[in-house]
């Protein structure tokens, strides 16, 4: 049955467990309860903002306005050849599930995005990557909700404009279009991507060589590089790693010959953001209960009752102080609200 839950708290929706509230909280379990709530309850003066599972924004403030929480759910095969699996999957499905079903059924192509918190309707919206993968590429396609004409689009994968955490649904069409459903290619033949040098060695000791065993190195080196969620607040990366020209790479690395780096293209090097704000001296720093995770700087926690604005103002602080010593301007990751 559908509700509309009035000064809802947020605290269990967003993993930094920020405690501030919606004034009105949806969430509809069907296209029909969604369609709905933009039809009947939506004023075009309200704000609006979609909230998955939490886990990659910030709350700085009470929210005055409709939070929806798209929990439509469902994995179904649509069609399968003896290379490829093609599957629908809907908004509300908890990402790592999905993952989890892809494996146990033989689907290759996001075992390595094992264990990345959130919802499967969130995923197309930063391109979720990690170990040397990205979603785009097991993505054919992207639907949803155009939240003022209420018009269904279906967005095939060469017009999301994916990139590095990025996408048109961050950028364009940003709290304008509600994700309800996602197709994915994935392969019953499935080739292992282990070029990522630390899932190499990971894999090394499992000595085995299947969906699984990539799952399994995949969590050893989550569980070892991120912070405990059941301990601490987390989104994960707060900052991106920032890509910047060879030519300035040259010059930086002049001084600092051990920076990690990574070819972009042929004229861009992405640079590790975390190893930048530990030598900018930060890691393991904490102002009240807004912290920086001393094993991995580019995560910021909240050790506690850090309110979303103490987390703000440690990450405006800590960009000031990357730009001053090595002159790179960090952009966040985190949505801030
Ligand atoms: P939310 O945080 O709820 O929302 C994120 C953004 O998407 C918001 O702007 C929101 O408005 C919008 N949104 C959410 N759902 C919808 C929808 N259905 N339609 C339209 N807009 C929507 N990310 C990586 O890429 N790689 C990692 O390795 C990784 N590791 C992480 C580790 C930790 C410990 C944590 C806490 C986070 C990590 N993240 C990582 C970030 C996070 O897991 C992803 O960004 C994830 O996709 C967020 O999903 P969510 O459902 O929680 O989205
Ligand atoms: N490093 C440091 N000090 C630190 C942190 C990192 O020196 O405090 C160095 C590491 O030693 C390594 C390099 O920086 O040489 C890269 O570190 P790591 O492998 O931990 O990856 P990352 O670049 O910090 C990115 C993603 C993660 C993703 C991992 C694995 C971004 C913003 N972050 O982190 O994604 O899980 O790679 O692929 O691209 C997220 O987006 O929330 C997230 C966790």
């Amino acid at each position: 049955m559908l509700k509309i839950i009035k000064n809802h708290s947020l605290h269990k929706h967003n993993t930094f467990r920020i405690k501030v509230s919606a004034k009105f909280y949806a969430a509809p379990e069907t296209l029909d309860e969604l369609i709905t709530i933009l039809h009947k309850y939506r004023k075009p003066d309200q704000h609006l903002l979609i909230i998955g599972e939490g886990s990659n924004i910030l709350l700085t403030n009470n929210f005055h306005g409709l939070v929806i929480h798209p929990d439509i759910k469902g994995i179904e095969i649509l069609d399968k050849s003896s290379d490829n699996v093609i599957i629908n999957v809907w908004a509300g499905e908890n990402w790592d599930n999905f993952v989890v079903y892809c494996i146990n059924n033989g689907f290759g192509g996001v075992e390595n995005l094992s264990w990345i918190p959130g919802s499967v309707g969130a995923c197309p919206i930063q391109n979720i990557g990690a170990y040397g993968a990205e979603v785009e590429n097991v993505i054919e396609s992207v639907t949803g909700i155009l939240t003022d004409s209420l018009e269904q689009i279906t967005f095939t994968r060469d017009k999301c404009n994916f990139g590095y955490r990025d996408s048109i649904f961050k950028q364009e069409l940003r709290n304008r279009f509600i994700i309800t459903n996602v197709v994915f290619r994935l392969s019953r033949n499935p080739v292992f991507n282990t070029t990522y040098g630390r899932l190499q060695s990971e894999l090394a000791g499992i000595k085995k060589n299947d969906l699984q065993s990539i799952r399994q190195a995949v969590i050893n080196i989550r569980k070892d590089k991120l912070p405990d969620p059941d301990k601490f607040g987390s989104a994960g990366s707060f900052f991106r790693n920032p890509v910047i020209s060879k030519s300035k790479f040259n010059n930086l690395r002049s001084d600092y010959p051990d920076i990690p780096a990574y070819a972009e293209n042929n004229q861009n090097v992405k640079i590790a953001a975390g190893w930048l704000i530990e030598k900018a001296g930060w890691a393991g720093k904490q102002a009240g209960d807004a912290g920086v995770y001393k094993k991995q700087a580019l995560i910021l926690l909240n050790h506690g009752s850090a309110t979303g604005k103490q987390i703000k103002e440690l990450a405006e602080k800590i960009t000031i102080s990357v730009n001053k010593k090595f002159g790179i301007d960090l952009q966040t990751e985190v949505n801030i609200i």
